[in-house]
């Protein structure tokens, strides 16, 4: 009796390893997808801002990255984007208006 409830532990061990092998494979969430989740928060959780805020899905990525890089040196006008935009480095917001790019 005792050897059989070890061997069952030991084949829940195992499946439970299987188990979670498709897991990892689904968390594989870009870094541009995680940058731009921050932008959700105002901007609506598909970019189409629901308010007085402007959309920022489906624009062209080069537009975007323009747009940012605007509000982060001071030259376009802005309320809270300028501080907003500081906290990205060029690379995070090259990536960040790529995935935002691809939403329609
Ligand atoms: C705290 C709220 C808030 C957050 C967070 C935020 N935005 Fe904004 N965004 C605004 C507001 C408000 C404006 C209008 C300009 C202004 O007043 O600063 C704006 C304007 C913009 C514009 C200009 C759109 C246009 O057509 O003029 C872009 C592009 C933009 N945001 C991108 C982003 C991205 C990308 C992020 C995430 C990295 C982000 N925003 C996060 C509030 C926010």
């Amino acid at each position: 009796m005792r050897r059989h409830l070890h061997k069952g532990g030991a084949i829940c061990i195992l499946l439970a390893g299987i188990a979670t092998l498709p897991l990892v494979a689904n968390a594989e969430v870009s870094r541009g997808q995680i940058l731009a989740s921050t932008c959700f928060a105002c901007h609506g959780t598909d970019g189409k801002s629901p308010g007085t805020i402007p959309a920022i899905a489906g624009y062209p990525p080069e537009v975007l990255e323009r747009q940012l890089k605007g509000f982060r040196d001071g030259s376009r006008a802005a309320t809270v984007m300028d501080r907003h935009a500081k906290g990205y480095t060029d690379e995070e917001i090259k990536l960040l208006s790529e995935y935002l790019g691809t939403l329609k």
